[in-house]
């Protein structure tokens, strides 16, 4: 019997872009920004405690929203918990994008705002970032014009290490009178940055968080957006019953609640982002410093061209938190081996780089599980004490 499956164009027509995620436990892993010393010892002794009837309940979201919520500074009804931080960016494709309607991005930047518009049958609209790895302010001020449903803006950017500050982010604000704005903050404890404090203000902001960076959890996918609560109300009908599972929930909570142990693998990173910079100098490379970010550069490519989205796993060295395998990178004959046939620019041995609502009674009816009950209190709201931001 012949069958045909009703296939969606846009997934026939998408340029397939697949991450080599197997076999990565040994190698340097510097292209997926992963933490590389590890996460709280905290995290395994609260999954440890994790009984067999707790395994067999669908999770509850209300008790890990609100301290979660703590850490962000926010009330629960700002915060949507996410299946990890792609999942967070998901979400607004859900919820405001239309087939054959646009998204805006600036180019190079996280490649999972093109993977989703591809699948989501969205038009992409793209700026590039300068020469110096400098925002395209003024073209995305004019782009905006044009009434793009989603910009997405990684903030920092992966992989440029560009950071957007008031100024800049209020004058995208008043821009985007249509259009969702996405600042993906996946590594906003190394930036220091957080546009959170602007959400109550601007219901077209969503910030998009994750805990697989900085906590060390990207086994567990959870991540977070942040909104003021009647935007976040609209994502959250568009959200399943479970998205998030309950062991990524009880990790996360313990992460949190280990700042010391964040804020060193933070302060590692800082300390090693100048060294591997001058490093990076010593082999001819050429290198973008970014305000209070990361170290960006490029490998394997000609020196004044960035490498497009589908090559950042070749050509793309961000140092944000690589410091630990950095270092043992340094001492790790192995690796530089490992590294030949990787495409990479040869390097000198011993030095080599892995490039890379509150519900009114009628909603709740309505309410989905995810959904924050009436019940919420909003004294547990600690705003913007988080000393990692
Ligand atoms: C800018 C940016 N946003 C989001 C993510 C996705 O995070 P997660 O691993 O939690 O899906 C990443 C991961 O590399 C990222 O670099």
């Amino acid at each position: 019997m012949k069958v045909h499956l009703p296939v969606r164009k846009a997934i026939l027509n998408r340029r397939t872009y697949e991450a080599p995620a197997e076999g990565r436990s040994d190698k340097l892993r510097l292209d997926f920004n992963e933490n590389t010393t590890g996460c709280s010892p905290a995290v395994r002794r609260a999954l440890a405690k994790l009984t067999t009837k707790q395994l067999a309940m669908y999770p509850e979201y209300q008790g890990p929203t609100r301290r979660i919520a703590r850490y962000f500074g926010v009330h629960p009804e700002e915060l949507l918990l996410t299946n990890g931080g792609d999942d967070a960016l998901r979400v607004f494709f859900d919820t405001f994008v239309e087939p054959g309607t646009s998204i805006l991005i600036c180019e190079p930047t996280f490649p999972m705002y093109r993977y989703y518009a591809e699948i989501y049958d969205a038009r992409i609209s793209v700026l590039r970032y300068g020469s110096e790895m400098e925002f395209p302010l003024e073209g995305v001020i004019a782009a905006l014009r044009k009434k793009p449903r989603v910009l997405f803006i990684a903030n920092p950017n992966n992989p440029t290490g560009t950071l957007l500050q008031g100024e800049e982010l209020r004058r995208i604000l008043k821009a985007a009178t249509h259009t969702a704005v996405v600042v993906d903050e996946a590594y906003a404890e190394f930036s220091r940055f957080t546009a959170i404090p602007s959400i109550r203000k601007n219901s077209q902001l969503f910030v998009a968080r994750t805990f697989s960076k900085v906590a060390g959890l990207a086994a567990l996918r959870l991540g977070a957006v942040v909104a003021c609560e009647e935007s976040l109300a609209l994502v959250r009908r568009a959200m399943p019953p479970f998205p998030v599972n309950l062991a990524a929930l009880v990790a996360t909570e313990a992460a949190v609640a280990d700042r010391p142990t964040m804020q060193a693998y933070v302060n590692g990173v800082k300390k090693l982002r100048a060294w591997f910079a001058a490093e990076l100098v010593k082999l001819n490379v050429k290198t973008f410093r970014a305000k209070r970010s990361g170290t960006y550069s490029e490998a394997g490519k000609p020196r004044n061209s960035a490498p497009r989205p589908e090559q950042r796993h070749r050509a793309r060295i961000c140092a944000h938190h690589h410091w630990n395998a950095i270092r043992n990178a340094a001492v790790a004959e192995n690796n530089s081996k490992r590294m030949e046939g990787s495409g990479l620019n040869p390097a000198p041995k011993r030095t080599h780089y892995a490039t890379q609502s509150q519900d009114s009674s009628q909603d709740q009816r309505n309410r989905h599980p995810a959904e924050p009950a009436s019940g919420w209190t909003r004294k547990g709201a600690h705003r913007h004490r988080n000393p990692l931001l």
